[in-house]
């Protein structure tokens, strides 16, 4: 009965939440809208999340977000109900956290972070949340200039040397801009590089590579392991893991010091996934990558109607398919994690909403575009009754 009623009230709260961030168009009215009694929040403050179940099997249940969404006040009750860690969509990514000007001042990279940042930085300070630090070296998201003498783009790429100097202002400058800021404490992740490697066991081709070499991602961990403290593990992140586990098993074995001490803590498995994507092909990457001994967490996970470059429409039938594969991945996940087989300690989300999601057009996330639950929340929350099985 309590779970029924559980359920109820959770429909209740996120009719409440959306009810006035509904797309023009929608049925949805804002009729329930309106001061909350005492009662009725302390109702909300027994219906279990994601982070509730999650939390069950020592894991943090994460969302992506944007300046946008902690500031709506529709989503924001969903993301502090379901959510206890956040990933900065886009706003701690190379190209809004440099500063291009203090960066010519100085002569090296200047980190300095934007107000998008920092205001999610205090929401999630505010409001109890972890955060994962979402990503250093990447090749993409990155500006050119870095890359140039004197950052002009007119100019040609600067030397190793130069880069490698580079680099490490940026890594120690951001651990430092967090620091000064009085942030340090909320990060227990951090993507150190982001998508080095491709799906043929070859190295993407970037600017870090052609300029530094193929050591550019060693670097890059010695640098963080010598600028961030302790307490954040250090995560290389990747998409297509399952079929890139095998180059990356053996990759992460050279990340170590000169006494053989891994530099790297984690493996951040991206999760873009498809509901056309074999499910048993994907845990059996997780469980390659696990045999590296490392920490692994999911880290951007959404599932999309069909496959990459043909989205199917979100008809009832393939709803429920999704509610079945997010049912059986987290599962899978979390049957892992119990068993000890994978040191598991995060899964977080890339969105809550089809409104919102960068695949939008795959309808891939745990929520509609009215931010009601789809069966594929109730998939990954565990509830195999709601979950789209017949
Ligand atoms: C990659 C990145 C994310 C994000 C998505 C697309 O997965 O790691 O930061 O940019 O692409 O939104």
């Amino acid at each position: 009965m309590k779970r029924m009623m559980t359920a109820f009230l959770c429909s209740a709260l996120l009719l409440t939440a959306c009810a006035d961030a509904a797309p023009a168009g929608s049925s949805v009215s804002d009729g329930q809208s309106g001061t909350q009694s005492e009662e009725q929040a302390e109702d909300q403050a027994e219906i279990k999340g994601l982070k509730d179940v999650f939390a069950e099997h020592g894991i943090k249940a994460g969302c992506c977000v944007s300046g946008f969404a902690i500031n709506s006040r529709n989503i924001e009750p969903i993301l502090l109900q379901q959510f206890n860690s956040v990933t900065a969509e886009n706003s701690m990514k190379p190209d809004a956290i440099l500063s291009k000007a203090d960066s010519l001042a100085e002569g090296t990279l200047v980190v300095k972070y934007g107000s998008e940042a920092q205001s999610i930085l205090a929401w999630a300070k505010e409001n109890g949340l972890s955060m994962r630090g979402h990503t250093l070296i990447w090749y993409n998201q990155t500006p050119d200039w870095i890359f140039h003498e004197d950052f002009d783009t007119q100019k040609p790429f600067v030397g190793r040397d130069e880069m490698l100097s580079r680099m490490e202002s940026l890594i120690k400058g951001n651990f430092e801009e967090l620091d000064a800021l009085g942030y340090t404490d909320l990060f227990y992740a951090y993507d150190v590089v982001n998508e080095g490697w491709m799906e043929d066991g070859t190295m993407r081709k970037n600017n870090w590579y052609d300029i530094i070499g193929e050591d550019y991602i060693w670097y890059a961990f010695y640098y963080a392991d010598k600028y961030a403290p302790e307490s954040i593990d250090l995560y290389y992140n990747d998409y297509n893991e399952q079929y890139k586990a095998d180059s990356l098993c053996r990759f992460v074995n050279t990340l170590v010091d000169e006494d053989g001490r891994y530099l790297i803590d984690g493996i951040g498995l991206q999760a873009h996934l498809f509901t056309d994507d074999d499910l048993n092909i994907y845990l059996k990457g997780v469980d390659k990558l696990a045999t590296t001994g490392l920490k692994l967490q999911v880290t951007e996970l959404d599932l999309g109607l069909g496959s990459y470059g043909s989205p199917k429409e979100p008809s009832e039938d393939m709803l429920k398919e999704q509610g079945r594969y997010y049912y059986e991945l987290i599962n899978g996940l979390l049957e892992r994690a119990d068993a000890g087989t994978i040191n598991m300690d995060a899964i977080v989300f890339w969105g809550f909403s089809d409104l919102t999601s960068w695949r939008a057009e795959y309808s891939p996330m745990l929520f509609d575009k009215t931010f009601q639950p789809k069966y594929a929340y109730y998939g990954a929350v565990q509830e195999k009754d709601k979950a789209g099985y017949e």
